[in-house]
């Protein structure tokens, strides 16, 4: 059955301390590396979303075990190469892109063959990306046309590679990286640098990695073969959940927020740069680390005249996935907005370029869309009283809470459908939204 909510009300003075759910990028990571470790493993505060649930059920497919309590999700990992599953078992990685791309690199090294698969949105999304790299290592991949789904078989013959990354994807950097992890000798890669968690959790476990920068790259070498123990993580917010609340405090009349212990890790803070860019009111405090991770408390304040942004390209893998929101605030601030080489967005959950132009354009808002750039005609007198449905956008969960951003801070009445869409990565959305006074039904 179809779910869809209502949104007739505008919100305004937000006044809260808040927490996010925790990261996503991190939580599945941290599980596809417990997996491989030896013995016992913990995280605390795991995201408890589609996404990584996934992840887990994929795990236990793969014959690991794993539990969860009310406090940490425990994994007990026998060691590298140490799966135990039928020969083409099949895997469901959902709606999970990182998941379907970082385990074709956890399976690089088993013999026995995996299935993978995916729902309606994954199975349009490209995979070349992943299997050419795995085909340099020896890694057999059947497909139809690069899309799951998609017969993997690993070789106990694995060969080191050299590769460049140019998309600036950090799920195929991973994923290169998690195979390199099994294969014996130096894997290097040339990579457009996009968020850096992966590195970061090997240098957390000591595993061999080097890291240098050269120009526009970052160069990453990994010794393949070093066995690793158990290790217990804790994971922090997510600053791509807390985007939301930035957002939507700055477009709201007399509101602020403070959304406490969010992963700032530089790779992925695009949107608090671009945002202060345009003169949004930011500030980071209490910063720690935690984990080999940068964490802090995300304060913001509304009222400040925005402006509008030429978005340098360098940006664009920081903020990867704020773009919707980002996009919002463009539409709001004085002036005109450009943003290029964002083709990525058109292979996401949904074609989120296309998502953008025709959300903005049903707002009265001038668009002009390239393949990859568009510009955004800002108008910050902007405010709505019509009625306004969305619907069709592949049940891209950042689509979905984007638009319910779009209906508190600028008014009119919105359906939203597929608003279950929200589980992939922030199942409490609706009812953070509601307890800063949101009124959805
Ligand atoms: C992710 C990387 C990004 C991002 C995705 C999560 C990750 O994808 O859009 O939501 O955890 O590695 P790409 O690396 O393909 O850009």
């Amino acid at each position: 059955m179809k779910k869809f909510i209502i949104i007739n009300n505008k919100i305004s003075n937000i006044k809260t301390k808040t927490f996010v759910s925790s990261d996503k990028s991190l939580s599945i990571r941290w599980a596809l590396l417990a997996a491989q470790a030896l013995g016992k493993s913990r995280a605390y505060n795991l995201l408890d979303s589609e996404d990584v649930n996934s992840t887990l059920i994929a795990l236990k497919k793969l014959g690991v075990n794993v539990t969860k309590n009310k406090n940490f999700c425990e994994i007990k990992g026998k060691g590298l190469n140490s799966f135990s599953f039928n020969n083409k078992t099949t895997i469901n990685c959902q709606n999970s892109g990182t998941l379907a791309r970082l385990i074709c690199g956890v399976l690089a090294k088993s013999i026995k063959s995996v299935i993978l698969k995916g729902d309606q949105s994954l199975s349009k999304r490209d995979f070349s990306r992943v299997i050419k790299p795995l085909n340099l290592f020896g890694v057999k991949i059947n497909s139809k046309k690069n899309k799951l789904p998609i017969i993997i078989t690993g070789t106990d013959f694995l060969r080191p590679i050299k590769y460049d990354e140019l998309k600036g994807s950090a799920q195929v950097k991973s994923c290169i990286m998690l195979a390199a992890l099994n294969t014996p000798g130096v894997t290097k890669i040339r990579a457009v640098p996009s968020r850096d968690h992966t590195e970061r959790l090997f240098k957390f476990l000591k595993l061999p990695i080097k890291i240098r920068k050269e120009k526009k790259f970052d160069i990453i070498e990994i010794k393949g073969g070093k066995q690793y123990n158990g290790f217990d993580f804790t994971c922090a917010g997510d600053l791509s959940s807390s985007a939301f609340f930035i957002v939507l405090t700055l477009l709201s009349k007399n509101s602020k927020i403070l959304i406490k212990n969010v992963n700032v890790n530089k790779s992925r803070t695009g949107i608090i740069d671009i945002l202060k860019k345009m003169n949004a009111n930011i500030k980071l405090k209490n910063k720690k680390i935690n984990n080999g991770e940068e964490v802090a408390d995300i304060f913001v304040r509304s009222g400040k005249f925005l402006s509008s942004i030429n978005c340098p390209k360098k940006m664009n893998s920081r903020a990867i996935d704020e773009f919707l929101l980002i996009f919002l605030v463009c539409a709001k601030a004085k002036g005109i907005s450009y943003f290029k080489n964002i083709g990525e967005l058109r292979h996401k959950e949904c074609d989120r370029i296309k998502f953008a132009s025709n959300i903005l354009k049903m707002i009265g808002i001038k668009v002009k869309e390239t393949s990859n750039s568009l510009k955004i005609y800002g108008n910050p007198k902007l405010e709505l009283n019509g009625n306004y449905e969305i619907k069709n956008y592949s049940k891209d969960h950042r689509a979905c809470m984007m638009s319910c951003v779009a209906a508190l801070a600028l008014g009119g009445k919105w359906k939203i459908h597929d608003s279950d869409s929200i589980n992939t990565s922030f199942p409490q959305f609706f009812s953070k939204l509601k307890s800063l006074g949101a009124k959805i039904n």
